[in-house]
């Protein structure tokens, strides 16, 4: 089966296939980008610039930002800023004279005024697409869900206001009502969303009486729900990330709607070389229930097709809720 049979549309991207390498130090270089493309990927989603390593060769006072000093330093002592801006625009443009699949930027920022500027410079650099890695953990009480709520929409209308390439958001699974936030960003123009980041997950040491983060456990259900929750029921593409493993669970998010499904893990665990094998598995799915494109079975699972036999949303309430009570009494 011909990789036009998998094609699919993410954000306005055209994609030879669904599989997207996630943003990650696999994506860091042009070489890296590369061996994703040679490797069978449908699109590339490049390691994330954080605001931290702009300061380190931009000409923005250290006053204009909102990080505190003592994390700056940390960050500088930690080499973990050594992946600079200009080098990350040289390796956009020398990926781009030489990969054909999309290339999506990823920024992180935390100081309002410069995630336009920086969408811009990696714009300019030639990346087809921006990721908005938004990272906004709500730890003060005093702080309601729609002041967080307004931290998205005024990025997302700041950056499209600077940019013309498409845009999407990545987001963390902490926020109150993922519906209402979603569909209120793609009324703010955003492209594509991505459920969800990987996150840092707090720990306690009982030995030494202290604290310690460590990497997030990706939660594929938790994805997929979100996913066939939301599909083709709000103005903007989905794309899955979190706890993909193998060709069935790409199977999975498609059919609960996604038109991307990022994956990182995996490919540092078997190498890229297993995406032949995604491919090759959903080819041979596809070709078992006899569909011949993504489309045919993309979103089939998802509950906007469930919600057109539901007489309403309370009804879908109802059976949620029969669904959770037959779960318990079992
Ligand atoms: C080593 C490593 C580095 C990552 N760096 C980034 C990053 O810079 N920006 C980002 O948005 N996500 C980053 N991620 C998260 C991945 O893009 C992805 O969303 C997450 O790992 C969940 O997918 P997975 O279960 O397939 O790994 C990173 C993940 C790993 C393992």
């Amino acid at each position: 089966m011909a990789d036009s049979q998998l094609n699919t549309s993410y954000m306005g991207l055209e994609l030879r296939n669904p599989i997207v390498v996630a943003s990650s130090d696999l994506t860091k270089t042009a070489e890296g980008m590369k061996k994703c493309e040679a490797a069978g990927a449908g699109a590339i989603v490049l390691k994330s610039l954080f605001e931290e390593q702009f300061l380190v060769e931009g000409d923005i006072p250290e006053s204009d930002y909102a990080m505190y000093p003592e994390a700056l330093d940390y960050m500088r002592s930690g080499g973990l800023l050594e992946y600079a801006p200009s080098r990350i625009c040289r390796e956009i443009e020398q990926a781009k004279a030489e990969v054909k699949i999309p290339v999506i930027a990823s920024i992180n920022c935390q100081t309002s005024s410069l995630w336009p500027r920086f969408a811009r410079q990696v714009e300019e650099a030639g990346a087809d697409g921006m990721e908005l890695n938004i990272y906004d953990l709500p730890i003060d009480p005093r702080i309601s869900c729609a002041e967080h709520d307004s931290l998205y929409f005024r990025i997302i209308k700041d950056v499209k206001e600077s940019i013309s390439i498409p845009i999407s958001v990545k987001l963390i699974p902490q926020i109150s009502s993922l519906p209402y936030l979603a569909n209120k960003m793609a009324e703010a123009g955003c492209q594509g969303l991505v459920f969800f980041n990987w996150f840092l997950e707090p720990d306690i040491d009982v030995k030494k009486l202290s604290t310690y983060s460590r990497k997030g456990q990706a939660n594929f259900n938790q994805t997929l729900r979100w996913v066939a929750l939301l599909a083709d029921r709000i103005g903007t593409d989905l794309a899955a990330s979190g706890g993909v493993r193998n060709a069935d669970d790409v199977i999975k998010q498609i059919l609960a709607g996604a038109k991307a499904v990022q994956i990182c893990s995996l490919f540092y665990q078997k190498g890229l070389d297993v995406i032949r094998d995604l491919l090759a598995g959903i080819e041979a799915w596809m070709g078992e229930h006899k569909f011949a494109a993504l489309e045919d079975f993309r979103g089939e699972l998802s509950f906007k097709k469930q919600e057109l036999s539901f007489r309403d949303l309370g009804e879908a309430s109802s059976y949620f809720r029969a669904q959770y009570l037959k779960i318990y009494s079992n």
